[in-house]
């Protein structure tokens, strides 16, 4: 039988109550289309780092490394600053195992309330740079606490960088409707961009030269998503552009709840992370109200990038009939609670 090895990491928060319910729903579809799962459990995050003062153990990397994919569910916690939780989880996984792809799609459910005038027609993929660009390690924070105290930032981009990331966005692009926007800010004084725009444009000019190329201004781009969102299919975007973009889309499609990322080293070469977009929710965790629907997608995700096309298929069709059923959290309107709704998309697989 097939077996899928899988590093499982909930995290903290609301990270605990999306990812058991999504390892659920894997567990489900194991058994009916014939793979079989073995779950890593790794209590890494937070809690670990208050008793011990790192993240993960200094081993962690290397023991992922032999995994199939890696499952998240969030990390950041309110007593402990973000650049300490984040910093010592998710970034160094991203880079190590050169997740250089950040895959983030938005589609608005039957069942669930854009808060667009005019979301007809909102699909769209995000390409996120995950690796580089305004992520970069060059920089720091001096003269602590003295007088012209500061912190500077470098922004790192590479031309193997922009080509890869853009390969990818163009080859989706091509596949869906060939149609490509890259998220720029050439005008400003941010002399990262124009090179940004020199190696998409060469790049897809090259070896996409069906796909049809557009260059927005972030600003315009961020405004656009909201008023006319269908102008967009595939988006390609730096490592913060498309940070920020993924929560804007997220929110079309009705909440940020909803909406999955897969972290893809898409050579294949090291496993690759999916998890939600959003992030621990302090303020509603505990409460067994968060949405699990985002990291159940993830998973769906993950099931396709293993492979297992049908049951990826099987399991986004259950959410989608689960939402048109009108079973939904508070989050997009409804009232059911995260075990509710997980149970009721299991009844459906
Ligand atoms: P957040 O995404 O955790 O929450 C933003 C808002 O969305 C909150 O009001 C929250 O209640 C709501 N929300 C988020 N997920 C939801 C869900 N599944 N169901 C219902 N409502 C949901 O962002 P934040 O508050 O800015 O960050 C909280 C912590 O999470 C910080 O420490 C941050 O650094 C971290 N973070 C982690 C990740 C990650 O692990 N990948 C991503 C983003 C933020
Ligand atoms: C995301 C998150 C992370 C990011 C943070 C938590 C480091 O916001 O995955 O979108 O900025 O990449
Ligand atoms: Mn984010």
């Amino acid at each position: 039988m097939r077996t899928h090895i899988i590093d499982v990491i909930p995290g903290d928060g609301i990270g605990q109550e999306v990812v058991p319910p999504a390892l659920a729903c894997v567990d489900a579809l194991a058994d009916r289309f014939g793979f079989a799962v073995e779950w890593r459990h790794r209590d890494w995050g937070s809690e670990l780092y208050r008793s011990t003062g790192a993240m993960m153990p200094a081993d962690a990397l290397d023991l992922m490394a032999t995994a199939d994919a890696i499952l998240l569910g969030a990390v950041g916690a309110p007593d402990i600053p973000d650049d300490v939780t984040l910093w010592g989880l998710l970034i160094p996984i991203r880079r190590r195992f050169e997740q250089y792809v950040n895959l983030r799609p938005t589609r608005l459910f039957d069942g669930v309330r854009s808060p667009l005038a005019h979301p007809e027609g909102l699909d769209l993929v995000i390409v996120r740079e995950n690796v580089e660009g305004e992520y970069s390690e060059v920089g720091g924070r001096f003269n602590r606490g003295l007088e012209g105290e500061l912190a500077v930032q470098e922004a790192v981009f590479t031309r193997a960088g922009i080509e890869r990331v853009t390969r990818f966005a163009a080859d989706l692009a091509r596949r869906r409707k060939g149609r490509l926007t890259s998220a720029t800010k050439s005008n400003g004084i941010i002399h990262t961009m124009p090179f940004w725009d020199q190696v998409v444009a060469e790049t897809v000019a090259a070896e996409f030269p069906e796909v049809q190329l557009r260059s927005v201004l972030i600003d315009a781009l961020a405004a656009e998503l909201v008023l006319k969102p269908a102008r967009n299919d595939v988006i390609v975007a730096s490592n913060l552009f498309g940070d920020i973009l993924s929560d804007i889309a997220a929110a079309t499609g009705g909440s940020i709840g909803i909406a999955p990322s897969g972290n893809l080293n898409p050579e294949r070469r090291h496993p690759s992370l999916f998890e939600p977009v959003h992030g621990s929710a302090p303020d509603i965790a505990g409460q067994g109200i968060a949405n699990p629907l985002a990291t159940i997608w993830a998973a769906a995700m993950m099931l396709e990038h293993l492979g297992e096309t049908e049951a990826a298929a099987a399991l986004e069709q259950a959410l989608a009939d689960t939402l048109a059923a009108g079973v939904a959290t508070g989050d997009i309107g409804g009232t059911a609670g995260t075990t509710e709704f997980a149970g009721a998309v299991l009844a459906r697989l």
